[in-house]
């Protein structure tokens, strides 16, 4: 989480979205609190996809030389489909925009570079976070550092803490409203020490489930697959991720799985969830905070993007002219865009993955959603403008 104002900032549970509205708020005085940097990096090698907004972004606040560097662009992204030719979902074509792919752990080291560049007041791994007062016009953080209370008083607090984090939870019960569907599969994810198989991402939907063939850099390939949502890790020896991935890529076209060392493992659940509203007096919820998407399109870090935009611009306003018109406006604002990406990412999930309750119906009813894309110039522009992002405000 970020304080502002005379406070400093404390965070338990890393997001970019901090990271950014720090760097955007040049005026206040400013400090995070973060777990151990190695701890969280090695935890965050999920999301890779930017939307071309969140790239512009990141070029804006001082964060394009390696991302322009690094990065890999794509005109689209894949969908293939057993027994179906695959097919590109040609952002290019259809939205004149193109998607990057670039970790969010090396977005995060950019981050952690121009703050401490910038001399920012950076504290890490606090320990026992509590907010007081945030419904008062001195909200306080306090926390222990090096076993040391310290507390701090901000104009605001920005919650960015993520979806286990404080901030969520401190908010007085009744205030919030929860929006929430869990999905009865979750994802097995692997990093893998090969060049990616494909230049494009490509989305499978199979008998077997879905899988997804995504990328970090030239070297490094990430690859997910449906798996139950009680998966248990060490039922997936890598020989058998392998196998599966293998299978569930026996698709047309003109690439083939390379295999390599697997140098990570993970499983992620796949939730919707949705905090209305984002804000309760002082505290301001962004990114996983307030909401988190299953991960089909790639929509979370780019939504924390979204959110932080908006409230460093409103932050921006309050301090240089003491507007609060853009506070008052953050979380409806943020909730327009929200809502339509948590439409796109359910509308994603559902078409590709395999339910356990899905019948005969519901597998004609998938293909007939594959049937129709393909054909439609409408139905691909659709597709394409919100996997490419949706306008900002
Ligand atoms: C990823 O590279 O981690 C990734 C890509 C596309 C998705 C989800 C995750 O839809």
């Amino acid at each position: 989480m970020t304080g502002y104002g005379r406070g400093e900032c404390a965070q338990d549970g890393f997001k970019v979205t901090v990271e950014l509205s720090s760097v955007n708020r040049k005026q206040a005085e400013v400090s995070v609190t973060l777990p151990p940097k190695t701890e969280m990096l090695e935890a965050q090698i999920r999301a890779g996809v930017l939307e071309d907004g969140s790239v512009e972004l990141l070029r804006s606040v001082g964060l394009g030389a390696r991302l322009d560097k690094y990065r890999r662009s794509h005109d689209g992204t894949v969908i293939a489909w057993q027994d179906h030719a695959p097919f590109l979902i040609d952002t290019m074509k259809y939205t004149g925009r193109k998607m990057t792919a670039y970790g969010q752990t090396a977005i995060t080291e950019d981050l952690y570079r121009i703050r401490e560049s910038q001399a920012g007041n950076i504290v890490d791994d606090a320990r026992h976070v509590v907010l007081t007062g945030i419904d008062g016009d001195e909200p306080v953080i306090a926390f222990e550092k090096d076993g040391k209370a310290r507390t701090v008083a901000c104009d605001f607090i920005a919650g960015c803490d993520g979806f286990h984090g404080v901030c969520r939870p401190t908010i007085p019960s009744g205030v919030l409203t929860f929006f929430d569907r869990s999905y009865p599969f979750a994802w097995l994810g692997i990093l893998v020490q090969a060049p990616p198989s494909s230049d494009e991402l490509v989305y499978a939907h199979s008998e077997r489930g879905f899988a997804l063939l995504s990328m970090r850099s030239t070297e490094i390939g990430r690859l997910y697959m449906q798996v139950p949502p009680d998966a248990d890790l060490k039922d997936y020896p890598d020989d058998r991720v392998w196998r599966e991935l293998h299978a569930r890529f026996a698709i047309d076209g003109d690439w083939k799985l390379t295999e390599g060392p697997v140098l990570q493992k993970n499983l992620a659940p796949m939730r919707s969830f949705v905090a209305e509203p984002m804000q309760y007096g002082r505290l301001y919820l962004a990114g996983d905070a307030a909401h988190i998407v299953p991960a089909t399109g790639a929509k979370g870090l780019n939504l924390a993007a979204a959110d932080v935009r908006l409230l460093s611009q409103a932050f921006a306003d309050y301090y240089s002219s003491g507007g609060t018109h853009l506070l008052e406006q953050y979380s409806r604002k943020c909730l327009r865009r929200v809502w339509k990406a948590q439409r796109f990412s359910w509308w994603m999930t559902t078409m590709l993955h395999r339910f356990g309750t899905d019948n005969a119906f519901d597998q004609q009813r998938q293909v007939a959603e594959l049937d129709y894309l393909t054909g439609s110039h409408a139905a691909m522009t659709s597709l394409a403008e919100n996997y490419v992002g949706l306008p900002w405000d």
